[in-house]
């Protein structure tokens, strides 16, 4: 058992002792390295001032992702490799990413830059094509308040796709080796009444939550991270996941895939994304390539939000869901893990592990739409997703869930039993299902969406779904549902 993180800070081993457990990466960089490049801006994960480089081992692998300093853990990048904005230049002279900031002009006040700056040296090393679609996701995270993203934009087309040439190039073998020798192991650093543990196995990880049911379960810190800067919990012990391997494992037979509830929204997006194109659309706007690089599929499920973006897709594909306390095993469907507001059937020290998702079959069609105020990087007002079984030009059955129309993720069973037996090719049959929406949900109005729009929306996008359905089976003439970036209809 070791009792220090280790880490290394841009290829050199760091050890670090005695720390509160709570401390972020950002307040470490900032305060106890006095590190002050890397800024604080928002403090909860949504400008990407703070963004940090953080070299990881995936799949036996060394890959570096844009992360939020100000909402990770320091205990969360034992293991890694930090890179910050302070480490790019070298003898004096600025990093490509750095120069081609300087060149296109990417910068006014400045407070944005350094994040900018990481981004895109995360983006520099990635071997994305220089695209301005990859371009704008990869910066969905960052927020500039006097710029303009034009110019940051074409300074990462000029960096992006290119053969990188810089230091860490020159060291990541090296790197790529330290790192895989410091997996493995069980950290726990503090004492049993205030610790950061990061156990090696999944088998010592759930003895350890069982063993501390008072302790929180951290994965990717995207929501616990917030308890610490916004809400100021005092959080003495923290069980980390993120260091068990194969807890993120992600598996797939001809029937069914399974994703490790330790498994970032990065590391499960090919495989999710393959369920059906609208899973992929929903995920690609979950948060920021930030986010989505440390928040976890468990972590959606675990925090019992009725706004989560994962749940109702899940829900609707009939997923379900394992969760082990200490040795003992149970498997339980998704919808019913979410109780009541507030409420999830896990007893505490009980882990959530793995999803469990039935592949659609062929006579079955995929929807789901995210509603939110922004496009990109914003909290739904409305997930809707439903699995529609298609049989002959008619409806067989349908299973519809939805996220922001009640305390829960909670299928619309009505509206389900409604639309059974409806005539694609008539719409006049699907108006009982859209009715009955109203007793399905009491949704409610705050600063996201009013009542009235919530239900309105809902029944509009069942509408849609069905409209698309009909043009795809050939049972209704194309009509335009959706609009292309290029402005174009379809
Ligand atoms: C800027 C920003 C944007 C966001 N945008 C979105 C968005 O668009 N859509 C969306 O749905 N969410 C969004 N979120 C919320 C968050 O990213 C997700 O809920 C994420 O999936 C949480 O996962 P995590 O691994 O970070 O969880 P953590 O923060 O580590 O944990 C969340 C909760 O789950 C518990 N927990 C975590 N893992 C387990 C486990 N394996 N077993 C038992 N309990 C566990 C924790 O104790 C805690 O209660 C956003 C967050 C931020 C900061
Ligand atoms: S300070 Fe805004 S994302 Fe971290
Ligand atoms: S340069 Fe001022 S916020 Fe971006």
């Amino acid at each position: 058992m070791r009792d220090r993180l280790q880490f290394l800070r841009n290829g050199k081993l760091v050890r670090v002792t005695d720390f509160n457990p709570a401390t972020t990466l950002l307040d470490h960089l900032r305060l106890a390295e006095r590190k002050t490049g890397t800024k604080e801006g928002c403090n909860e994960g949504d400008c990407g001032a703070c963004t940090v480089a953080l070299g990881k081992i995936r799949d036996g692998r060394l890959s570096y992702e844009p992360v939020n300093a100000c909402i990770l853990l320091l205990g969360q990048v034992d293991g890694c490799d930090v890179i910050t904005v302070d480490d790019l230049a070298e003898g004096g002279k600025l990093h490509a990413v750095q120069q081609a900031m300087v060149d296109l002009h990417g910068s006014q006040c400045g407070f944005c830059t350094p994040g900018f700056v990481m981004s895109l040296f995360t983006l520099h090393h990635s071997g994305e094509k220089a695209e301005r679609g990859a371009v704008n996701d990869w910066l969905a995270g960052n927020l500039c308040r006097c710029t303009g993203y034009r110019p940051i934009a074409e300074a990462a087309l000029k960096t992006t796709g290119r053969t990188p040439k810089d230091a860490l190039a020159k060291r990541w073998k090296e790197t790529e080796k330290a790192l895989l020798a410091m997996q493995g192991d069980d950290l726990f650093a503090g004492t049993q009444e205030s610790f950061f543990a990061a156990p090696g196995s999944v088998r010592a990880l759930a003895a350890l939550c069982a063993e501390h049911p008072d302790a929180v379960i951290l994965s990717g810190a995207t929501d616990v991270g917030l308890w610490i800067t916004k809400q100021m919990r005092h959080l003495p012990k923290i069980i980390h996941t993120g260091r068990a391997a194969g807890f993120d494992a992600i598996g797939e037979s001809s029937r069914q895939i399974v994703i490790g509830a330790g498994a970032t929204y990065t590391q499960a997006f090919e495989k999710l994304a393959a369920l059906g194109p609208d899973m992929g659309e929903v995920l690609r706007r979950l948060g920021s390539r930030h986010v989505r690089a440390s928040g976890t599929v468990g972590g959606n499920i675990a925090n019992g939000s009725p706004i989560g973006d994962t749940p109702p897709m899940l829900i609707a594909l009939g997923a379900s869901l394992e969760l082990q306390h200490g040795s003992a095993k149970r498997t339980l469907p998704l919808e019913d893990f979410f109780i009541d507001y507030g409420k999830q059937d896990r007893k505490p020290g009980e882990l959530v592990t793995k999803v469990i998702m039935p592949k659609p079959g062929s006579k079955q069609h995929f929807k789901a739409w995210k509603i939110s105020k922004r496009f990109d990087q914003d909290i739904s007002a409305v997930l809707f997703a439903a699995l529609f079984t298609v049989e002959k030009g008619h409806i067989a059955s349908a299973r519809i869930a939805c996220g922001g129309m009640a305390g829960t993720p909670k299928r619309a069973k009505r509206a389900e039993a409604a639309i059974a037996g409806a005539r694609l090719d008539d719409p006049a049959t699907w108006e009982r299902a859209r009715a009955a929406f109203e007793k399905d949900y009491t949704p409610m109005t705050d600063m996201r969406a009013s009542s009235g729009y919530r239900m309105e929306i809902v029944r509009n996008l069942l509408t849609k779904a069905l409209t698309e359905i009909a043009a795809e089976t050939g049972a209704g003439g194309k009509a335009a549902t959706r609009v292309l970036a290029t402005g174009e209809a379809v």
